[in-house]
């Protein structure tokens, strides 16, 4: 299997793959790609391609729709950085709260005066500022960053309250219980000194802070996105810091507007730039390439369902991506008199996966007929 990476990986994940797997640099040659950043809407689909991993939890540089169409499966890693991106959101509440980051440039700027440790007492006036402790965080989303932010706000003695429509039972219960959770945005825009946005950047939530949503906030508060910066209408933005509803924006996802703007403090895209979650992420992504590739078990895809098909006990597994509709009593028929030992669906939106373990090998013809199915993606036999 040819593996093309498109960013710098990390060696423990790469390291991962066994003697099966081999690194390549020709993209056109790729049957699984290994990507963090890069773009890749312009890309030209390599023919082989069987499946993505996105070392990171923001899928927004693939796309998606057109990947599923072509039977490309598309994963990502979410929670592998999340203690990573946490860690600067934390970083960010700070240096919005004082000027660590004046005081430090004026430490620089200064630092030939040899009566330096007699002029910062006076100097310092100027980076003063105000604690976290006490303050209100609105946390809006509460997945793998997000309630981790949530949780080590509140052990830093903030009051939090969360927003998250999809939260889990699962997720829900390992929040300290002190964290208020509403299901009312309005609320969160209210009572919130600080907001940290923790949400994908989907059609749903493009510019989902915007002049509207500003016109609700609490008079000076910071806003956090740590995120992707078009979650926030940037015209919007500057005219609300303008005003004073928001003090300081913080952002882990500058643009040029930003970058340029009054009283926000941008960091270039450093969440999961630690050794650790650049570990943490490669090594899950390459697992999950080899856990597809090896068993057909896909886990945290993006653009197909979640199926585990166990461990297969047959003579052959025969994996199938389709469009949703039932294509089961066509599949039966290709399958007619063979010695089907387990079959197993799962459908996500649009697109399906149906697996079949055999206790017989497969014929060529036999794949080629699922092939010719109207509504089936891609075929693959596993052994
Ligand atoms: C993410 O979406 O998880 C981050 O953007 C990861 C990264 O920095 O590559």
């Amino acid at each position: 299997m040819r593996v093309v990476c498109l960013n710098n990986i990390s060696p423990t994940g790469l390291n991962e793959f066994t003697k099966k797997y081999e690194i390549i640099d020709d993209l056109t040659k790729a049957e699984l790609i290994v990507v963090r950043s890069a773009q890749m809407h312009d890309i030209d689909l390599p023919k082989k391609l069987l499946a993505i991993a996105r070392a990171g939890a923001g899928v927004n540089n693939i796309p998606l729709d057109k990947m599923a169409e072509a039977g490309v499966v598309v994963f990502n890693t979410p929670g592998a950085n999340a203690n990573g991106v946490k860690e600067l959101v934390i970083a960010g509440l700070l240096i919005a709260s004082r000027d660590i980051v004046g005081g430090v440039n004026w430490v620089k700027a200064n630092q030939t005066d040899e009566a330096i440790s007699k002029s910062i007492e006076k100097a310092k006036v100027a980076f003063g500022g105000n604690e976290i402790f006490g303050k209100t965080i609105g946390v809006i989303g509460l997945g793998a960053v997000g309630g981790k932010v949530a949780e080590a706000c509140f052990n830093l003695g903030m009051k939090v309250i969360g927003f998250d429509p999809y939260l889990s039972d699962e997720a829900r219960s390992t929040l300290p219980n002190e964290i208020m959770l509403t299901d009312n945005l309005d609320q969160i825009y209210k009572v919130s000194d600080f907001m940290s946005l923790h949400l994908p950047l989907l059609d749903s939530t493009r510019y989902m802070m915007n002049e509207e949503v500003f016109e609700k906030v609490k008079p000076g508060c910071t806003l956090l996105n740590f995120s992707r910066d078009a979650l926030v209408d940037d015209d919007d933005l500057e005219q609300a810091i303008a005003s004073g509803k928001i003090k300081k924006y913080v952002t882990d996802f500058p643009n040029y507007k930003t970058a340029n703007m009054e009283n926000v403090i941008c960091i270039p895209h450093l969440g999961a730039s630690t050794e650790e979650s650049e570990e943490n992420c490669a090594y899950m992504a390459c697992h999950e390439l080899m856990k597809f590739v090896e068993t057909g078990t896909i886990m945290n895809s993006v653009n197909y369902p979640r199926i585990d098909p166990g461990k297969q006990e047959s003579v052959s597994r025969i994996v199938v991506l389709h469009q949703k509709e039932d294509l089961m009593v066509q599949f039966m028929d290709i399958l007619f008199n063979k010695p089907v030992l387990n079959i197993i669906t799962k459908t996500k939106g649009s697109k399906s996966v149906t697996i079949f373990d055999i206790d017989e090998d497969i014929p060529l013809d036999c794949l080629h007929k699922f092939k010719e199915l109207e509504g089936v993606i891609r075929v693959r036999k596993i052994s």
